[in-house]
């Protein structure tokens, strides 16, 4: 399966920290917005990930991120020369994608909750057409919002509906199979000049291959849309990561717990970090996997992207 990180948009609601770069390379705490999709991908098992951003930030995207290899991932990247919508990223991504399935991961949204990488793992060999998560919200004017009937199965999908049919928002993190190309060159633009992930979804569903998990209470799933809720998001993952002595969405760990890479190579870029406490977190997570040797390959905690340090959990099967 490909990946695709869509890291586009002006940031206009942040003007004017947006002004200067980039909304997805601000910081949510300890760590750039970008590294917390892109550790949702790897959890999924996600190797090679296309990067789309406008062409004035794509180069600290690529000054930031590299080929990948250090993580054992691979990194491409691709403009967006306007914010035409997020299907657009299908047709950008044409060639990425190739024959594959592809996962859309959005920029800025931040996941975090107990058995995500799990629930990813475990859903995804299943899943037929499409698969999309749902997330109830107190403001579903704001978002693709999903109706489902008493079963759970799908219902309709709208884009910011005036009259929300319900309170349940479809979050930014999207599997496909490979005929979302297909359907993403079929796409006319909305009113608002956009080429609508809504109207890809709207497809699947009406092809009979669309469909949602519900991430429930005790699951975060964080806005970063707005100065409040940016800081809100910091505030969330610094209180998680102070409590537990876990970093969240941390790209190296997750690259070592997935046997992307090994711990002499996660020892090193935790090195390279240097005086940073995260670099020292990375340093810490090579060391207590490199003393559990062999016998405890490393392991993955129910922690969503929050891997522990506390005790090297086994790895699942
Ligand atoms: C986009 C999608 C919307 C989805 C949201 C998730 O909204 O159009 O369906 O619920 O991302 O973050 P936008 O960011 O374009 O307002």
């Amino acid at each position: 399966m490909k990946g695709i990180i869509l890291a586009g948009g002006h940031g206009t609601r942040l003007h004017p920290i947006t002004l200067g770069g980039s909304k997805q390379l601000l910081p949510i705490y300890d760590k750039p917005m970008v590294y917390y999709p892109l550790s949702v991908l790897m959890l999924a098992g996600v190797r090679e990930v296309l990067i789309i951003s406008a062409p004035a930030d794509l180069p600290q995207f690529r000054r930031l991120l590299g080929d990948g290899r250090r993580l054992g991932m691979r990194f491409s990247y691709a403009e967006q020369p306007e914010p035409r919508g997020l299907a657009e990223a299908f047709l950008i991504g044409a060639e990425h994608i190739g024959s594959d399935p592809v996962a859309l991961a959005l920029g800025d949204n931040v996941f975090h909750g107990p058995g995500f990488s799990e629930l990813l793992r475990s859903r995804l060999p299943h899943t037929e057409g499409c698969l999309l998560f749902g997330y109830p919200v107190p403001d579903p004017q704001r978002y693709g919002i999903g109706e489902v009937d008493d079963a759970g199965r799908l219902l309709s999908i709208e884009e910011k509906p005036d009259r929300p049919k319900s309170n349940r928002a479809i979050t930014g993190l999207y599997f496909y199979d490979n005929e979302v190309v297909e359907i993403a060159r079929g796409l006319r633009p909305s009113e608002r000049g956009e080429l609508e992930i809504t109207d890809v979804n709207r497809e699947y569903l009406a092809r009979g291959r669309a469909s949602l998990v519900d991430l429930g209470r005790g699951f975060a799933w964080l806005d970063t849309g707005t100065h409040d809720s940016l800081l809100e998001a910091a505030q969330y993952i610094r209180t998680i990561e102070h409590r537990q002595g876990v970093r969240i969405a941390c790209v190296e760990e997750v690259a070592l717990r997935m046997g992307y890479i090994d711990a002499e190579q996660c020892r090193r870029l935790g090195a390279a970090l240097g005086a940073s406490g995260y670099g020292r977190y990375v340093m810490e997570v090579a060391e207590a996997v490199r003393a559990a040797g062999p016998a405890a390959p490393p392991g993955l905690t129910g922690a969503g992207t929050g891997t522990g340090r506390r005790g090297i959990v086994p790895a699942p099967g």
